[in-house]
């Protein structure tokens, strides 16, 4: 329905605008800045602008550019998203930027699960190859709010790019994760034992929580410090939190991560471990 207000006849005129930039950036070598910045349609613009606001300035910084307050933390660094020095967005299509980066998401859960106890078992390297440094939004915004992000991002860099069309199918709703029941904390203390060191895997190898809270001096700063979770907080209250902040506080900034009810649970209670004092 919103694509219906997108403007239909720049299309042509966009593609010759794009093809010339690509040939003229290719034999000059340089960006070009046009004043096609102005061209997007601006609700969209805006409302992309909003989320970004809330759930990327902190790593991606005002402009773009990647000096968020929370870049100093991650490694690898947010990308330039403005393109000042090597041209990266101006080569996306913008289903590349929609369906590749805003949705990326990462291994199976039950398949991840399989790989970490394998390797937990056998004492070998963890599974996650690349640990996402940037969080998944799949499982906080709706499709068409990831669309409005596109439409934002295409303002911060200066390379011509084609105009965001979003498809008019596209879901208006969030993702809903229903009130989960929270598991039995009752167990052997070995199946805890496993279940601790699974959890610590998921938080600093697979879901990079790292990247936003800090333990014990390392790590992020968008969330609270987490050295202290065993002391503060409940279980039953992790539990339910980090399977679906959304449901407990609508506009937190912490994402929806997407984990199994397994997952879940190994980092609760990996959490749960935690009671030494804060070094930061
Ligand atoms: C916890 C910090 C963090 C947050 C929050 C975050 N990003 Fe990122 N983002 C990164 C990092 C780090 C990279 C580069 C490393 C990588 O590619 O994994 C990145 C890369 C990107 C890229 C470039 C693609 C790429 O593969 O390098 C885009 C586009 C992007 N982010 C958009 C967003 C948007 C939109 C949001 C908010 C909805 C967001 N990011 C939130 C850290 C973050
Ligand atoms: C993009 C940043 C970000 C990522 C990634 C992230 N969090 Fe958070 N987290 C936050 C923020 C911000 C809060 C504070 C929430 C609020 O007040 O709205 C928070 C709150 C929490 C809390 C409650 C802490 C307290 O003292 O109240 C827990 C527990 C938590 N996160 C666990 C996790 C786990 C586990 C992961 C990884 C699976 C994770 N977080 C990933 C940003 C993040």
């Amino acid at each position: 329905m919103e694509g219906a207000a997108m403007g239909k006849g720049r299309q042509f005129s966009l593609g010759c605008v794009v093809v010339f930039v690509a040939l003229f950036s290719l034999i000059v070598g340089c960006t070009n800045k046009t004043d096609n910045d102005t061209s997007q349609s601006s609700s969209l613009v805006m409302q992309g602008k909003e989320l970004f606001m809330n759930y990327c300035v902190h790593c991606h910084g005002p402009s773009g550019v990647g000096d968020g307050f929370n870049a100093l933390y991650l490694d690898p660094r947010p990308r330039d998203l403005t393109d000042s020095i090597e041209v990266f967005m101006g080569d996306l299509s913008n289903d590349d930027i929609y369906g590749m980066i805003l949705s990326r998401d990462i291994m199976d859960p039950e398949e991840s699960e399989r790989l970490l106890d394998e390797a937990l078992e056998n004492d070998t390297e963890l599974p996650f190859l690349v640990p996402p440094a940037m969080p998944t939004f799949k499982y906080t915004l709706s499709d068409a709010e990831r669309w409005t992000l596109v439409a934002y991002l295409r303002t911060l860099h200066k390379n011509d790019a084609p105009q965001v069309d979003i498809p008019a199918t596209v879901s208006t709703t969030r993702p809903i994760v229903s009130g989960r029941k929270v598991p039995s904390w009752d167990m052997a203390e070995e199946e805890k034992i496993t279940l601790v060191e699974r959890g610590k895997a998921l938080f600093s190898d697979k879901y990079n929580c790292v990247g936003c809270h800090m333990i014990a001096g390392y790590g992020g700063k968008v969330g609270p410090d987490l050295s202290q979770s065993g002391r503060r907080l409940a279980s039953d209250w992790t539990y339910q939190w980090i399977s679906n902040p959304q449901a407990i506080s609508s506009d937190t900034k912490m994402p929806n991560l997407g984990l199994s009810e397994n997952e879940a649970k190994a980092i609760t209670l990996y959490l749960g471990t935690l009671v030494s004092p804060s070094t930061s």
